[in-house]
Parts: structure tokens; sequence; C-alpha cells
């Protein structure tokens, strides 16, 4: 079964050629675009991919070394993104099953990146059924239980910002540019993470919530500030390595009980944020508590196609697909 996975929910434009659990090609177009608007333009976003969309496709096609008659499915994010930017993709994938007349499968995104683990090289532990997965991204911040590829439950989300939001937001906050996160990640080694402390958030559950800590960086600067003016240039490094480690705690913590809770000792990451050094190796830390732990590898962290087309066979080998009605869906219900 040769499958295309079409991403397109947000800034990245991906396409990707499934053969069984193989990836043979991946390919992943951003978009400079947004630099210096802070943030995702939608309007800008939607229009990057019509240009983006077809040349992506061809290129994944030359790379897996197949014809588009090859293609036996077509899998695409559905939802949840932005409006725009999903319409192009599924439009294309609508489009494309039509003229070949091949199944369409419409993909979760989120569902997707836990799928991704599920890639034959994602990762050197592939999880066992059932697992944990803490879900991070830039819109998303969830502990999910797997117990099958198509069983997934939310057993904790936030309630205010995402992770990713939160590396974001106190990137801004630090003069650095969109998106922060990596950014962050990459500057905090230099720094002391025990430079500074912030609030830590007192939710209830298993449920997150990062505004504390986003307000409580944005107090300590503005009153380090009125002693040091160039207090955010001076120690960049320090407050990189110290945001970082607070975000990466709350997310341990939550983790922890969770495991506690469930007594589910499987435990993976996915999303953009799992990319994040120090989450990876905190939770790698977990092994010798007797976590098994599986960590997929970075191409299938951030935003790609290749987790849509694994989703897209697990949904098919279930008998689910689409028809040509069915539309892009900016908030698809889990
Ligand atoms: O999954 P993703 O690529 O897109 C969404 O579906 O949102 O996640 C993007 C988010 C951004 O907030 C970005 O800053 C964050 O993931 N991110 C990171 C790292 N790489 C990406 N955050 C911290 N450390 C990283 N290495
Ligand atoms: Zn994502």
């Amino acid at each position: 079964m040769i499958i295309l996975g079409i991403e397109s929910s947000c800034d990245d434009t991906s396409a990707a050629i499934l053969i069984g659990n193989e990836i043979r090609a991946n390919i992943i177009a951003g978009q400079a675009v947004h630099e210096g608007f802070g943030g995702v333009v939608p309007e800008l976003a939607s229009r990057a991919h019509q240009e983006n969309i077809i040349p992506v496709v061809q290129t994944a096609l030359q790379t897996a070394q197949i014809s588009i008659s090859d293609l036996d499915a077509i899998a695409f994010t559905q939802g949840p993104g932005l409006m725009g930017s999903l319409t192009v993709g599924t439009s294309f994938a609508k489009a494309l099953a039509l003229a070949l007349k091949i199944p369409l499968v419409g993909v979760h995104h989120m569902k997707a990146h836990i799928l991704a683990h599920f890639i034959s090289d994602a990762s050197d532990t592939t999880p066992s059924f059932p697992f944990l997965c803490l879900t991070v991204s830039g819109g998303h911040t969830q502990i999910v239980q797997v117990n099958d590829a198509l069983d997934m439950q939310v057993i904790g989300s936030t309630i205010d910002d995402a992770a990713g939001e939160a590396f974001d937001k106190a990137a801004k906050m630090l003069g650095l540019p969109y998106p922060g996160g990596p950014l962050i990640d990459q500057l905090a080694p230099l720094g002391n993470p025990n430079a500074f402390e912030f609030a830590k958030p007192q939710i209830a559950g298993l449920d997150f919530s990062f505004s504390g800590l986003k307000t409580s960086i944005l107090y300590a600067l503005q009153a380090a500030e009125k002693q040091e003016p160039d207090f955010r240039q001076i120690h960049l490094h320090d407050l990189c390595a110290s945001i970082q480690k607070s975000i990466v705690q709350i997310l341990i913590a939550k983790l922890e009980k969770a495991v506690k809770q469930t007594r589910i000792q499987n435990v993976a990451i996915a999303g953009g944020v799992s990319a994040n050094s120090e989450l990876r190796k905190r939770l790698l830390e977990k092994r010798e508590v007797g976590w098994k732990v599986s960590i997929p590898k970075m191409s299938y962290c951030t935003d790609n196609a290749a987790m849509i087309a694994m989703a897209g066979s697990f949904y098919l080998n279930a008998g689910h697909q689409v028809g040509q009605e069915s539309a892009a869906d900016p908030r698809l219900k889990w």
C-alpha cells in the first residue's frame, strides 16, 4: 500500500510517501514570510500553501522514486488548524483522489503526532499499547491515554496556553524572534537553569496551566529592569535556561502524576515541543525508575506529512475513509 500524506494545518506545507510503515519521502516547505510578524499570519500562510503544495508533492514523488499513478490512497490533515491553510491541503487531496479514483482519508493532526511513533524509523522504542503520550505543540498540550491506534482518550489538557505557546511567548519577552521555542532550547545550555525561580501552577488533576508562569516571568523582568536596564540582554542565557527548566518541570510533574494514576509506565512524547532537548533528557532519565520511554526522532516531532500518512494507514486498515463532501475543520473534535 503506497500512501501520499498531505499536511497543511499551520505554516508548513508537507508531503510524504509511506510504503507499509516505511517513509520513503517526507518533504517540508517552511514559510519564511511570517518572520518579523511575531507569529503566523493566517492569510499569508494560505497563500504560501497554494504556492508550495504542488512542488512539495512533486518532490516527494521524485524522492520516493514513484509516479503519481502508483499511489493507492491519500491521507490529509482535516483539522484542527487554520481554516485557510487546511483548505489548501484538503482541496488538493480531494481533487487528486478524485482524479486517481483512490481512497481518501481525513486525519486528526494531534492524533497523527502520536501515531508518528509507529513509522519504522521513528525511534529506538516503539510504544506498546496502552501508553501515555504527552502531546505538546504550539496549540495543544495534552496527556493522552492511547489504548489502541484508534482508541485514544485525553486525560489532561491545558486550561490556558499550550507549552509551545509558553516557550514562544517567553521568547518574545526576551526579544527573540518567532517561533522562540527552538531558540530558547539552543541558548539554554549556555546559562544556569537555577539562576531564576518562577511561579509554579497549582492545578488539580492532570490539567496544565502556563499563564501564571508567563505573568511571573514578565513581572520578574519588569522588576529587575528597574535596577538593571539591560537585564534581558545581559542575563539572556540564564533566563532561557531557567524558563526552559520551569516549563519542562511542569510537564514532567503531570506526567509523573498520570503514570501513578493510570499505572501505565509506557510513556511517549509527541508534537513540536517534544523536540526540546531538556524535555527529552528529563524523560530519558525516567528509564531508571522503570518507565518505557519513546521519543520520536526530530523530523517527526514538528509538523510533517509522514505522521499524516502513518495515521492514514491505521485509519484505512480499519476501513475509515472520507468522501468528496468532507471539508476542512479548524476545530476538528478529538
Ligand atoms: O507541532 P508543531 O510543529 O506545530 C503545531 O502543531 O503547533 O509545534 C510548534 C511548537 C512551537 O511553539 C515551537 O516553538 C515549539 O513547537 N518547538 C519547541 C522546540 N521546537 C519546536 N519548543 C521548545 N524547544 C524546541 N526545541
Ligand atoms: Zn503539530
